[in-house]
């Protein structure tokens, strides 16, 4: 089945850039000297999350902090099992934290909560997932796939206004009410993924956890789902984490970024002003990586690969520290003199 959409998908344009950033040397959520008054709608502080048992614990995600403002869109990005999902999955309450704390709207969704603000965040933050193709119920026809959240306690919903909102919801990913009796294998993968959209969407959540929605998709379509995504942003004011694998997915469709190195934030700043000046090593190896238009430069290119052995952290500790406005690097002393010596070259 080709990719049938009913509604134009204008291009994908940056939101309005904005500034902010993390400090671990705080104790509040991060703050940039640059922020500006503006709602934090998400915001992670210093936290931990462990797999594992107490005696041999693993950490996945060190001492995380940042957040995220109403209406924009925040990449996480770094390399396969550096703790993205785990950090989506701990703020859409599935995965436990062990230190730190997570707030929504102001108010802390970490820990034990009571059941009408479970109910609250349960419809609020939507997650849309990686792979299409296994994270849609083969069995269930696409009508109960959408509608499914709304059965959730707190909806009351007759089966009429159900219908209504899965029609609605279809729609607005471009996709036909009459699919509503079909199942997931009758679909392309693009398909498949305005599928999963569609079932954020119905709950009309204010956040989505987008983790990795394009990295299974076939590339002539990933553009179709990155534009979708920003219409529905743009119409419905909501915020996005976008995770990702590479930075030039990124680049163009979120605000800030910050990049995640086995489970810790070592770079945080505006997606312009990291392509600019990109600083910590890891981060400097992610954007080699990236392919180069021009074949030429592209065959002559040096691809850098990230060596953790060369930040000696025995004596000189380190923490995130602001070197621009708005832009965090995890580094000690001496590396702080050398990123000021490199960003004044
Ligand atoms: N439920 C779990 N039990 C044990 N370890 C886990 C669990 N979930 C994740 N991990 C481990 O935590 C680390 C981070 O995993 P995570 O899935 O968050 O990485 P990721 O950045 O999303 O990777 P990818 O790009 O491959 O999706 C990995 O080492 C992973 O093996
Ligand atoms: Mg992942």
């Amino acid at each position: 089945m080709t990719e049938n959409t009913t509604s134009p998908a204008p291009s994908a344009a940056p939101e309005e850039a904005v500034r902010t950033g993390g400090d671990a040397m705080s104790t509040a959520a991060p703050q940039s000297s640059a922020a500006p008054d503006r709602k934090k709608l998400v915001e992670v502080d210093h936290i931990q999350v462990q797999f594992g048992n107490k005696r041999h614990p693993f950490t996945a995600v060190d001492d995380v902090s940042f957040a995220i403002y109403q209406g924009e869109t925040f990449g996480l990005v770094g390399e396969s099992g550096s703790g993205k999902t785990t950090i989506g999955r701990s703020i859409i309450r599935i995965n436990p934290i062990s230190k730190g704390e997570i707030r929504f709207d102001g108010r802390r969704i970490s820990g034990k909560l009571s059941r009408a603000e479970d109910q609250r965040i349960t419809r609020d933050i939507q997650m849309i997932f990686q792979d299409p193709m296994s994270s849609l119920n083969e069995r269930a026809k696409v009508g109960y796939i959408v509608a499914e959240g709304l059965y959730a306690p707190g909806h009351n919903l007759t089966e009429a206004e159900r219908t209504k909102r899965v029609n609605q919801a279809l729609l607005d990913v471009g996709l036909l009410p009459e699919f509503s009796s079909r199942f997931p294998h009758e679909f392309s993968g693009g398909q498949r993924q305005r599928i999963g959209i569609a079932r954020a969407l119905v709950m009309n959540p204010k956040f989505i956890i987008a983790d990795e929605p394009i990295s299974a998709l076939d590339v002539s379509i990933r553009a179709q789902v990155l534009n979708l995504m920003s219409r529905l942003q743009k119409e419905r004011g909501l915020t996005y984490l976008f995770i990702a694998h590479d930075l030039s997915v990124v680049r163009f469709i979120c605000d800030r970024i910050a990049v995640i190195h086995k489970g810790r934030i070592v770079e945080l700043a505006e997606s312009e002003e990291l392509f600019q000046h990109p600083l910590h090593p890891y981060t400097r190896a992610l954007l080699s990586a990236i392919p180069q238009p021009d074949p030429e430069v592209e065959k002559h290119k040096k691809l850098l690969v990230y060596d953790p052995s060369v930040h000696d952290y025995r004596v000189d500790k380190p923490a995130f520290h602001e070197i621009l406005p708005g832009h965090f690097i995890y580094a000690n002393e001496k590396e702080m003199d050398e990123y000021h010596s490199m960003l004044h070259q």
